[in-house]
């Protein structure tokens, strides 16, 4: 009685999500590896895992590449998540990502053109339920959604490098290495939830949009004194959040009443 009924797609398991994910990028030329441990072995950086992308941080430089493309589901903790556990509706100590990555191989054209198949065709969402964000200069991102995808001008909201930037904040903050804009998916849960502004966007943080997948165009090196640098070939590293997703997929509000937390 507690699951509210606000999607009238398939409705799918977490494990189903999961097994598709990895399957569509399979069938798009990507190896499946496994999740790296949630304690990294060799990353003095940190101490979690904390999205799928760090067990390719010498990928990403340019060294040690035997594959490509690569997708992955990826165990995670985020220490900055952990204060917002309880409070929010999709923060976790624990959580799983699925991750499509190219180590200078396809970049960002064709990696909105597959979050946008995998979302609309795979998982059934309609695209009247999505919104998009990509980083105030990057105008290759917007053109994409815009003229190739036809997602329409008003649903294309244009963020700082707080919200469109991996790691957040990375030009000014760091941390140093592998960095890049981003732009990311919501899924809209609709007017009646959050604020009930007419003007809400996903740039409200009242809660009606659910941001499911971030696509980071992994490009920079930065360095100790801030400039970035490019690196030796552009890349591609996506997040979604495994749980966050199955909420969409299964019409609940919070990913607490998801079927895996049953
Ligand atoms: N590395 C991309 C993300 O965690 O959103």
């Amino acid at each position: 009685k507690e699951i509210i009924l606000r999607f009238s797609g398939l409705k799918m398991k977490t494990d189903e999500i999961r097994e598709r994910f990895l399957r569509f990028f399979k069938k798009k030329g990507h190896k499946i590896i496994p999740s790296d441990s949630l304690v990294p072995f060799e990353d003095p950086s940190v101490l979690f895992t904390s999205a799928g992308m760090n067990q390719f941080k010498e990928q990403f430089m340019g060294r040690n590449i035997t594959f490509r493309r690569i997708a992955t589901c990826q165990k995670c903790l985020r220490t900055q998540d952990l204060e917002k556990v309880g409070k929010t509706p999709g923060h976790h100590t624990f959580f799983e990502m699925l991750g499509n990555f190219s180590f200078g191989d396809y970049f960002k054209k064709e990696a909105i053109e597959w979050a946008w198949e995998f979302m609309t065709k795979d998982l059934n969402i309609k695209e009247e339920r999505l919104w998009v964000s990509v980083y105030i200069d990057d105008a290759e991102g917007y053109n994409i959604w815009r003229d190739i995808i036809k997602v329409p001008k008003n649903k294309i909201i244009k963020m700082g490098a707080k919200e469109n930037f991996w790691p957040s904040d990375a030009p000014t903050e760091g941390p140093n290495g592998p960095c890049g804009p981003c732009s990311e998916i919501f899924f809209d849960q609709g007017p009646d939830v959050g604020c009930k502004k007419s003007t809400c966007t996903p740039a409200c943080d009242c809660g009606r949009f659910v941001e499911v997948w971030n696509l980071v165009f992994t490009q920079f090196d930065r360095q100790s004194d801030g400039r970035l640098l490019p690196l030796p070939s552009k890349n591609i590293d996506t997040g979604m959040g495994l749980e966050r997703a199955a909420s969409v997929m299964q019409g609940v509000l919070t990913n607490f009443q998801i079927d895996i937390f049953k």
